[in-house]
């Protein structure tokens, strides 16, 4: 356990805005900053930052807190890994009190690791510059291939000798213990034995965020059929493959600079485009993207270029992994290649400025290529074309629709002709393929919103601003809400023999929406699901997902991503806590409509003062004034009837 003391020296030290801005832009914005929300997709940047309060807070997902619980969202740390880190950044030294055995365990290896890693990165830095054999054998190999004496010490290259042990004996004798060093897989054991595991290779470290070195790869110098050209660590308790991009540490700001980030296949990749004043590139070793990798590029930029050479196995890993990159908005554009190269001997060999030339001229748009790779495949093969259409289907799905809805029609038209089939079929599997999507999720985000709730209710003393409230535009949003309310529980119960709708209907008259409601699109939701509803179809998400009004079908799927957007709205409105219970979507109704007569009256309220000014004749001025108070007797019984349903 870390100290109170020690809590509390690191919390009088940490800057939230330097903190959030560790991981994502924000922009002064009168007190508070703003940028893009790293918890949910957005375009428009609804994440706040108050200095003052040390608070966050999204307004369009909903998440809020302080530093620590920032860094527990963002970095999936725990509460005392947040501490940790935020200790290692102000310089606090951690005094602690007892931890639990395994917790203690695992982080004596993780930091014994380090310091191994440390000690070989050293050790093979110095048997490639200094020894006789690792120049003769790796330097002079090295700068065959152009590398310069600079960029072999920035990334601290290495080498490891030929010799079976010759590294075990330097590492034993500086007292690091084998069963460790086996961990770190530099040493092997056989027969009892321990030796290198890396002989007579380059050695690539590979460095976390902060430039420790968390594993190696290393590459054979020597032609050799049965050895393997690479040999990477192994899994431990600091290498951990599906989180690593080689490179990265390198390349963080000038990714951000650039806001885009470069993906290459290999680790020479890499090093030569650094050399060739290329920074913002990083290295997937040839496998597919893991959401852990996507993620770590999403903290810099939203634009990923894949560069791989042309006839690379691994171009269709990349693809693999690229759905996901979809879901999380990033625009992903490919380069290939050509003629054999790789992008380390294609920048040797045509320079720095023809390289930035080539690809900017070639990005091709990852979707389309795709489907060009696959057709290839599928030749004339019925069977495997009609797999195809499914694939891109599949993948058209994933674009996040209510963001990206432009790209999503201009992707469906665009596909459609290049596999010469009908647009409308296209769009009917695509939407087949949303609506799975959104049955798959509905369980999680049931849960991923108690959760939320339960967040909110905790937050319930942060004050809002209003300068950021008032970017959303209430009206709409409580529109949007009492549609979704009505989506969603409609067909559940109110009481004996009723129906939530029923509520809903007897308490508008259909002939009554376009007054209280605004958004025509929304009006013509309401009017479909009435008329199901009438003739004893269902009127379910799922239904609408299917139907085929595009306008409808639409606002409806991204009705389903609108979340707590009524509650933080009466939250900001009326200043008054919402809870979550058993019963919410009863009270989600209740207050949707009321919200939408509220307004109505307040409009009738507003007309009839404008009427009362205009009045001549005392009759007339008698009228307006009963109008009024009458009007207000009604907005009063809203807001008392809203405050018993809310305070329940
Ligand atoms: P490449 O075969 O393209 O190697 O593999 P490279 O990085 O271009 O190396 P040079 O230029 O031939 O020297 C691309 C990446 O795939 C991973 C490595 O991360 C490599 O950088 N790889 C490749 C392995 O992990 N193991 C292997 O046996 C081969
Ligand atoms: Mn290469």
């Amino acid at each position: 356990m870390i100290t109170q003391e020690t809590i509390q020296q690191i919390l009088s030290r940490i800057d939230i805005v330097e903190i959030v801005g560790s991981f994502i832009k924000l922009k002064k914005r009168g007190a508070n900053y703003l940028g893009l929300c790293p918890f949910h997709n957005e375009k428009t940047p609804s994440f706040t930052v108050s200095p003052s309060k040390e608070i966050y807070k999204c307004f369009g997902c909903g998440k809020s807190g302080n530093s620590i619980s920032f860094l527990m969202e963002a970095e999936k740390y725990s509460y005392v890994e947040a501490l940790r880190w935020l200790a290692a950044k102000y310089n606090v030294e951690i005094e602690e009190t007892e931890t639990s055995p395994e917790y203690k365990q695992q982080q004596q290896v993780a930091d014994s690791l380090y310091i191994i890693n440390n000690f070989a990165q050293k050790y093979f830095t110095d048997a490639l510059l200094n020894s006789e054999e690792g120049q003769d054998i790796a330097l002079s190999y090295l700068k065959e291939r152009g590398f310069r004496d600079e960029i072999i010490k920035k990334f601290q290259l290495g080498y490891n000798s030929e010799a079976r042990d010759a590294f075990t004996k330097a590492a034993t004798e500086a007292q690091y213990s084998v069963e460790l060093l086996q961990k770190t897989g530099l040493v092997n054991i056989r027969d009892g034995n321990a030796y290198d595991n890396y002989r007579g290779r380059i050695i690539f470290p590979i460095h976390n965020q902060s430039g420790k070195v968390l594993g190696f790869g290393a590459r054979i110098i020597k032609k050799n059929d049965k050895a393997p050209k690479y040999i990477n660590s192994p899994e431990n308790e600091i290498y951990v493959k599906s989180k690593i991009l080689y490179g990265s540490y390198f390349a963080r700001q000038a990714i951000d600079k650039a806001d885009e980030c470069l993906l290459v296949e290999g680790y020479t990749d890499v090093v030569s485009l650094h050399q060739a004043g290329i920074e913002n590139v990083v290295a997937s070793g040839g496998t597919s993207l893991t959401p852990d990798q996507l993620r770590l590029i999403k903290k810099y930029t939203n634009n990923l270029t894949i560069i791989y050479d042309g006839d690379s196995a691994g171009i269709k890993a990349a693809l693999r992994g690229l759905d996901l990159a979809l879901e999380e908005s990033l625009n992903v554009k490919l380069v290939l290649i050509p003629d054999g190269e790789d992008p380390d001997s294609y920048v040797n060999k045509v320079g720095t400025s023809q390289f930035i030339n080539f690809v900017n001229e070639n990005k091709k748009d990852f979707i389309l290529f795709q489907l060009g790779i696959a057709l290839k495949d599928a030749g004339n093969d019925s069977t495997k074309k009609s797999l195809v259409v499914n694939q891109v289907a599949e993948t058209i799905s994933k674009i996040n629709k209510t963001e990206d809805f432009t790209k999503q029609q201009d992707y469906i038209k665009q596909c459609s002709e290049i596999l010469k089939i009908e647009e409308s079929g296209l769009h009917a599997l695509v939407n087949k393929f949303i609506r799975e999507k959104v049955n798959k999720e509905e369980n999680r985000v049931n849960r991923d919103q108690r959760f939320a709730e339960e967040t909110i209710s905790t937050d319930q003393n942060i004050p809002v601003d209003d300068d950021v409230v008032s970017l959303f535009n209430k009206d709409e949003m409580n529109e949007r809400a009492m549609i979704k309310t009505l989506l969603e529980y409609g067909l559940k119960e109110w009481n004996e023999g009723l129906k939530i709708a029923d509520y809903v209907f007897k308490e508008i008259e259909e002939n009554q929406l376009e007054e209280l409601i605004d958004n025509k699109d929304l009006i013509q939701v309401l009017k479909t699901y009435t008329k199901w509803y009438k003739d004893g179809l269902e009127p379910t998400v799922k239904n609408f997902l299917y139907y085929e009004n595009q306008v409808e079908s639409t606002l409806v799927a991204g009705l389903i991503d609108f979340k707590h957007q009524l509650s933080h709205n009466w939250k900001s409105k009326f200043d008054i806590h919402v809870p979550y219970g058993e019963e919410q979507y009863l009270i989600d109704v209740y207050s949707s409509l009321n919200y939408l007569k509220l307004r109505k009256i307040k409009k009738l309220i507003d007309e009839n003062q404008k009427d009362f000014e205009k009045a001549v004749s005392p009759e007339d001025q008698m009228m307006c004034l009963q109008t009024h108070q009458h009007l207000k007797q009604m907005e009063m019984e809203l807001t008392k009837q809203m405050g018993t349903v809310i305070f329940r």
